[in-house]
């Protein structure tokens, strides 16, 4: 009992890579297996207590955690969960309420502890609809910068940049360590 009180298991979903990135990392660290949320092994889901979830921000959302949650309610009531989110936009406290305000009922917020990182944007490894969304998104932009009177500046050009650093992922591993305690 107390070695299945110590399971730990790291989950994620990862459209260009950069949240596979971090995952790899925090399983690394913490000796857990990895799996992708797609690919979730049932058994190990319903033994695990303690589960580390990461996913892509597509507006706003965290990639896949509304699918979890789900899975999670139906397997076992009680379980403890950490989430992280990563996105283009840099860390703030601003961005980290922002989005757990967006993805986390109040109830949710007292239980889950929540990190954001800024990884960055993989343009190459986006798909058609992906991209689209991002050039929609570039645009209306641009016409609410004209609408407010200002300055027209050039169209954002489409450039990836890795930003991952395995550094911010201390604070994540510190709160596993103090539940596994
Ligand atoms: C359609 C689209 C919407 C996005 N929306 C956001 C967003 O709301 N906030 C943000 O910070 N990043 C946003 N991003 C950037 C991704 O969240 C970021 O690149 C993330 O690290 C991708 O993770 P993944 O490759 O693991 O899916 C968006 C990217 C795309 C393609």
């Amino acid at each position: 009992m107390a070695e299945l009180s110590k399971k730990i298991m790291v989950v994620y979903s990862s459209k260009t890579g950069l949240t596979e990135q971090y995952a790899a990392w925090i399983a690394e660290d913490l000796h857990a297996p990895l799996f992708k949320l797609e690919e979730l092994n049932r058994e190990e889901l319903e033994t695990c207590p303690i589960v580390v979830y990461g996913g892509g921000l597509y507006a706003g959302v965290i990639h896949g955690l509304h699918k979890l949650k789900k899975r999670l309610s139906k397997d076992i009531p009680v379980r403890r969960l950490i989430v992280f989110a990563t996105g283009a936009s840099p860390a703030s406290p601003q961005q980290l309420q922002t989005t757990r305000n967006g993805n986390f009922s109040r109830e949710e917020q007292a239980q889950i502890p929540f990190f954001y990182y800024q990884a960055g944007i993989h343009y190459e490894r986006m798909k058609a609809g992906d991209r689209f969304l991002m050039r929609l998104f570039n645009g209306f932009q641009l016409i609410a910068s004209l609408r407010k009177g200002r300055e027209r500046k050039p169209a954002p050009k489409a450039i990836s940049a890795n930003l991952c650093d395995r550094a911010d992922i201390a604070p994540l591993l510190e709160q596993v360590r103090r539940w596994k305690r």
